[in-house]
């Protein structure tokens, strides 16, 4: 999808939105003639590509670096980024001059985390024209929070909170919500009692949509193997193996050959 109404769309033709993050260049360039629909750049640039431990460290140099990249080989889908952590906290001058710098950059709408504390913000920015995506369940800016990366919405009064929390952020103007490891059957009330769509992650099936970190889908973490998670590609082994058959052959003189040599 190009721009924003491709969201609209394909919830009312009753097609399910595929999304995958990306924080770089030539990834863009390879998504941008898949099928996949929308990409985010997530803030977890700060796990996947910085290695921190958590989203916590994303800062808005961060998220505009990674978005101008991935803006400059994406030219046929929509962006959508992360605001990090904290910057809506900060101030409405702050607030805007976040926004506007990751804008800047090539995104066309931005993602952020939580309800509680941020409809106003999300108001504000909506009424000054910028679209803005929720995302609530685990919302790992608040890891801290939580205790850890866990299934949120288990009990009675969470799921309750959760469900009231997607329709406040629907009327505060969101466009989309992200749910995040939330059980199935909690997503799916959502999912049915909104009239945006939800793309979920950890979320179950009755979602408008899936969203995937490129990284993980990809394989190429070897140590993170969530039960929601599912590895389209043996990405950590295969460029490992790839990097050891070069090795051996620059060891064995084979590489480089007569073909890839100049006379
Ligand atoms: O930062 C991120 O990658 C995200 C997605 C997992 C939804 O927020």
């Amino acid at each position: 999808m190009k721009n924003i109404n491709g969201f609209k769309k394909l919830k009312s033709e009753g097609k399910n939105i595929s999304m995958v993050t990306c924080y770089d260049y030539w990834s863009a360039q390879i998504i941008d003639e898949s099928d996949i629909d929308a990409v985010l750049v997530g803030d977890s640039a700060a796990m996947v590509m910085h290695g921190f431990d958590t989203t916590i460290n994303a800062t808005v140099d961060m998220m505009a670096t990674h978005t101008s990249a991935v803006k400059r080989g994406l030219k046929n889908k929509f962006l959508i980024s992360d605001l990090p952590f904290l910057a809506h906290k900060k101030g409405r001058e702050k607030l805007i001059d976040s926004v506007d710098a990751i804008f800047k950059a090539g995104a066309e709408a931005i993602k952020i985390e939580g309800a509680n504390g941020v409809l106003d913000d999300i108001n504000y920015l909506v009424s000054s024209g910028i679209p803005v995506m929720g995302h609530i369940g685990l919302t790992p800016q608040s890891v801290h929070k939580f205790g850890g990366f866990t299934l949120q919405g288990e009990s009675q009064s969470d799921a309750e909170k959760i469900i009231d929390e997607a329709k406040r952020l629907e009327d505060s103007g969101i466009f989309a919500l992200v749910l995040e490891m939330l059980p199935s059957e909690i997503s799916k009330t959502i999912t049915e009692s909104l009239t945006i769509p939800t793309i979920g992650i950890g979320a179950g099936k009755y979602t408008s949509g899936q969203i995937l970190v490129l990284h993980d889908m990809l394989g190429l973490n070897k140590n993170f193997n969530p039960k929601f998670l599912k590895k389209y590609f043996t990405g950590y082994s295969s460029i490992k193996s790839a990097l050891n058959n070069y090795n051996e052959e620059v060891k064995a003189n084979v590489f480089p050959s007569e073909k890839e040599s100049y006379n």
